[in-house]
């Protein structure tokens, strides 16, 4: 076990494993990390047992990721094998080919960063891609195109 998977499995043992403790198991990890990576958060996902998605959304909703050269909304990508399998390379490009951005990357004006992240906990509806806490499943670049247009319009 590695020193993030024990102080996961530590804060679970203390706070219990349902959904309602995920806010103070979150909060352990960055007080103890200072930070809240992909891999902290899915491994909490993991120890609670639900969608990794949901810990991004509430991570997300309480700031607790490091998000200051981020842009207003944040899209991440699945990349784990499901998704990669049908088709997340075709999303990507449609995403790249649109905001003219590179995976890691920020458009000028901050209003999009582009990431790629682990399974999403929507496997059966892939490909999938959250926009800060909101989940899109069963993308097609045509799909992702109206997706994009209407967050552009914000
Ligand atoms: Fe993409 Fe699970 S592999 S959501």
């Amino acid at each position: 076990m590695n020193p993030t998977q024990e102080l996961i499995t530590n804060l679970a043992d203390q706070y219990g494993r349902n959904r309602e403790q995920l806010l103070p198991i979150l909060q352990g990890v960055v007080e103890k990390e200072k930070f809240l990576s992909d891999y902290s958060m899915i491994e909490i996902a993991r120890e609670l047992d639900i969608p990794a998605a949901e810990v991004y959304g509430t991570a997300t909703f309480y700031s607790f990721l490091e998000y200051k050269q981020m842009g207003t909304y944040i899209i991440r990508v699945c990349k784990t094998i499901t998704c990669s399998m049908k088709g997340k390379n075709q999303i990507l490009l449609t995403i790249k080919d649109m905001l003219k951005i590179g995976v890691g990357e920020t458009t000028p004006d901050r209003k999009f960063s582009l990431l790629e992240t682990n399974c999403l906990g929507w496997c059966h509806k892939a490909p999938a891609m959250l926009i800060n806490d909101e989940i899109f499943t069963e993308l097609t670049p045509e799909k992702v195109r109206g997706i994009l247009t209407e967050y552009l319009k914000k």
